[in-house]
């Protein structure tokens, strides 16, 4: 067996079958409460690969983890614990299978839009931003390159499409779909999020170029859901080695888009298979994402 075999694609739990099969992780739904998954798949271009990142699906929990647990003060969120044995049965008695890659949560009615902060051009905000000097509807100053430091960070929403790509929308689309004062409180703590985030890793040497949340409902109290600041959600960029004008390294799955477009996959199904050195690669920058934003040491 390789290191690329260890990988988690399915996490099965004997008996229970999962109410949801996301594309990175599985949901287990009990009573008013969720138990999220993080199995070790890996999508691109919204296509889910044939082979798993070792040691991913604990990467991202353990991540998320510690955001919801670092700014718990200022916003609640869904996380209840990623003890196993707090868990209801049947989950309890699979430790060996749920350790450290699953988490307990309060369920919320999901808010359908993805809320997304740039602090830094990259991504689609860059692709917007030529065409149209605006990102989502927000002017911008001329002259900003790829990578640019935003004059301050901005909030630009997307919808949350159940099939294929999310769509950049602008905020009075937002406001159609979650009404007007929810849409200001979401803006509202989504940049709080992401200026405490951001200046929290940038003294671990990182720049949080962007990143997106998920909100929900729950006793009527919007409540912070899904993944935190993940690697998976988020852009990380190491600060060394930072440069204005150039797409930077992150810590995501930057390795494999790059395989992919190397080898000029056109993105539908099936997947190329991915070369064992891409997936240690991108196995080795997860687990270095873990490290320099908790302080954690390697999972795997
Ligand atoms: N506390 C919660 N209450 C309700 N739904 C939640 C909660 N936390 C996460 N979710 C939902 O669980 C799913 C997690 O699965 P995952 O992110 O792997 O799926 P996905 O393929 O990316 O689907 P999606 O496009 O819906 O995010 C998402 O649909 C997310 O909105
Ligand atoms: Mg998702």
């Amino acid at each position: 067996m390789t290191t690329v075999d260890l990988a988690f694609r399915d996490v099965v739990i004997p008996g229970r079958a999962p109410d949801y099969k996301g594309k990175v992780r599985d949901l287990y739904a009990l009573d008013g409460r969720l138990i999220l998954v993080a199995t070790d798949r890996v999508s691109a271009y919204d296509v889910i690969l044939s082979k798993g990142i070792p040691g991913k699906g604990r990467v991202l929990t353990q991540i998320s983890r510690f955001w919801f647990e670092k700014l718990r003060d200022r916003v609640r969120s869904h996380y209840l614990t990623t003890d196993v044995s707090r868990y209801p049965e049947p989950f309890a008695s699979h430790r060996a299978i749920l350790d450290g890659r699953s988490m307990l949560v309060e369920r919320a009615n999901r808010f359908d839009v993805e809320c997304v902060v740039r602090g830094y051009l990259a991504g689609s905000g860059w692709k917007e931003y030529q065409a149209t000097g605006k990102v989502c509807g927000v002017p911008l100053p001329p002259g900003l390159q790829l990578s640019s430091p935003l004059p301050e960070p901005i909030f630009t929403p997307a919808t949350k499409a159940s099939e294929g790509h999310d769509e950049n929308i602008d905020f009075d689309q937002m406001v159609s779909i979650v009404g007007g004062e929810t849409a200001e409180r979401l803006r509202a703590l989504s940049l709080e999020i992401y200026r405490a985030a951001a200046a929290h890793v940038a003294s671990c040497g990182l720049i949080l170029a962007d990143t997106k949340f998920e909100f929900g409902e729950r006793d009527g109290e919007i409540i912070w859901i899904d993944e935190a600041l993940s690697p998976d959600s988020s852009r990380y960029w190491p600060m060394d080695g930072y440069r204005v004008g150039e797409s930077q390294e992150s810590f995501d799955k930057q390795v494999i888009r790059d395989y992919l477009d190397s080898i000029r996959w056109d993105r539908n199904p099936p997947p190329p298979r991915l070369p064992e050195a891409v997936i240690e690669k991108a196995a080795r920058r997860y687990e270095e994402a873990l490290g320099r934003i908790t302080g954690a040491g390697p999972t795997r």
